[in-house]
């Protein structure tokens, strides 16, 4: 037993799951190579507590976008924290906050802060309600546990079974779905909440840009969950990068390099409805993450970070590409370069889940964290991104050469 395996049981003793985020549990088919904790990281490096480092594309599940403990925005913390965290009137630096996001994301027009993403989500839903008057809300994608984005999971999870008739979910990218539930419940609706991109294929925002239209067209207002791919895909976000232009917005995980801080943005006439109803939480003006938000925005504005981000994605899946074709594979590269991934694509489905999952835990072995999208961050260098197609290349020979009996017991499975 490693020191890390004493550490989780112990963990599973005192803290359900054994992480505060279900995503951080290790997972069963990754044993003894996933390591359970991360004790500490720099750059796009990370470290396990036995000390064993890893190249890192997990980036704290989307979060680091600079890189870990970047200089210049914990210097920037430090600073602050010299002045105080928190205080019984608003933080000027809040105003400093908001002025850069209006000024890089496309429908700011005025800006608000949270805490985390779903915090984030669930002020855009109040505000459609309140707007509308209306009751309903369509869902489309992953917005975070709160009740009215947890409908549909199961029936033992603490929430009200009526909620059912108030929030109805579109399968992500089912346009004909999302017509048909608009068109059915259509004067109820409040607003759809969808993720701009869901890490696939439609890598050109086909069903966003049709979820736009269809809300135009019935009066719904449009709230984009940009919470991983705000300041990631591009310094505006999903709605910079596919001309989409929302009328409220979440952001959430790469605007402050893994300080806990959210933004909901939209048009005025929307978030003016904040001056009617009570919307508010003590944390919000928390005068680190704010520091460490507006210290992050200016390194994205002032150097080339988002076509940094695109170049090593690229070089990333030029780099799947050749793998693929030295190996005579069927397969591609293929998502947006922010968050690539590599599209097992032979006529066995359950071969290509096998295979991905295999190939993931050879990954492990060789030192490279990644689990399901490959999220690149500012500190991945060229000799990085080589080092780790090197690293890829062996991983998925030795997958590919175990013994097909053994390949067919593995299970993927992911939180
Ligand atoms: C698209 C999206 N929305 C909302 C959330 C929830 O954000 P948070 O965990 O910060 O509350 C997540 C988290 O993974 C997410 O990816």
């Amino acid at each position: 037993m490693t020191r890390s395996d004493r550490h989780f049981e112990e963990a599973l003793k005192l803290i359900p799951w054994g992480t505060q985020t279900n995503a951080k549990r290790p997972y069963p088919q990754f044993e003894h190579v996933m390591p359970k904790f991360i004790e500490r990281g720099k750059g796009c490096r990370i470290w396990d507590m036995e000390g064993k480092e890893y190249i890192d594309f997990r980036l704290a599940l989307g979060p680091v976008t600079l890189g870990y403990c970047y200089d210049e925005v914990d210097d920037a913390v430090r600073e602050q924290m010299k002045k105080g965290v928190l205080f019984s009137m608003a933080s000027p630096r809040e105003l400093e906050l908001a002025k850069l996001v209006h000024e890089v994301v496309p429908n700011a027009e005025m800006v608000r802060f949270m805490k985390t993403g779903e915090d984030a989500n669930l002020c855009s839903v109040r505000i459609a309600r309140a707007f509308t008057g209306r009751d309903m809300i369509l869902t489309s994608g992953y917005h975070g546990y709160p009740d009215w984005f947890a409908v549909d999971e199961s029936p033992k999870n603490g929430v009200p079974e009526i909620l059912k008739d108030y929030a109805k979910i579109i399968p992500w990218g089912d346009c004909e779905a999302a017509e048909k539930l608009i068109r059915q419940y259509n004067e109820r609706i409040a607003c759809v909440v969808s993720i701009p991109y869901d890490m696939n294929e439609d890598t050109s925002g086909t069903y966003i840009k049709h979820l736009r239209k269809l809300t135009r067209e019935y009066g719904i207002l449009l709230v984009l969950d940009e919470v991983w791919t705000g300041f990631r895909l591009a310094i505006g976000g999903a709605q910079e990068l596919f001309g989409v232009d929302a009328d409220l917005a979440s952001y959430a995980k790469a605007m402050a390099n893994g300080y806990p801080i959210s933004a909901y943005v939209g048009k005025r006439q929307y978030m003016e409805m904040l001056n009617t109803f009570r919307m508010t939480t003590t944390y919000a003006g928390e005068t680190l993450s704010i520091a460490a938000a507006i210290a992050t925005l200016n390194i994205m504005k002032r150097e080339k970070v988002h076509q940094h981000i695109n170049a090593m994605g690229r070089r990333l899946m030029e780099g799947f590409d050749a793998i693929a074709k030295e190996l005579a594979l069927e397969a591609y590269a293929a998502g947006l370069p922010p968050a690539p991934f590599l599209k097992f694509n032979t006529p066995d489905a359950g071969f290509n889940e096998q295979l991905e999952y295999l190939w993931f835990r050879e990954l492990f072995k060789e030192g490279v964290f990644v689990v399901l999208r490959w999220f690149v961050c500012y500190s991945h260098k060229p000799s990085d991104i080589d080092l780790t197609i090197d690293k890829a290349r062996r991983a998925l020979k030795r997958a590919l050469e175990l013994e097909p009996k053994e390949r067919s017991t593995i299970r993927p499975f992911y939180w």
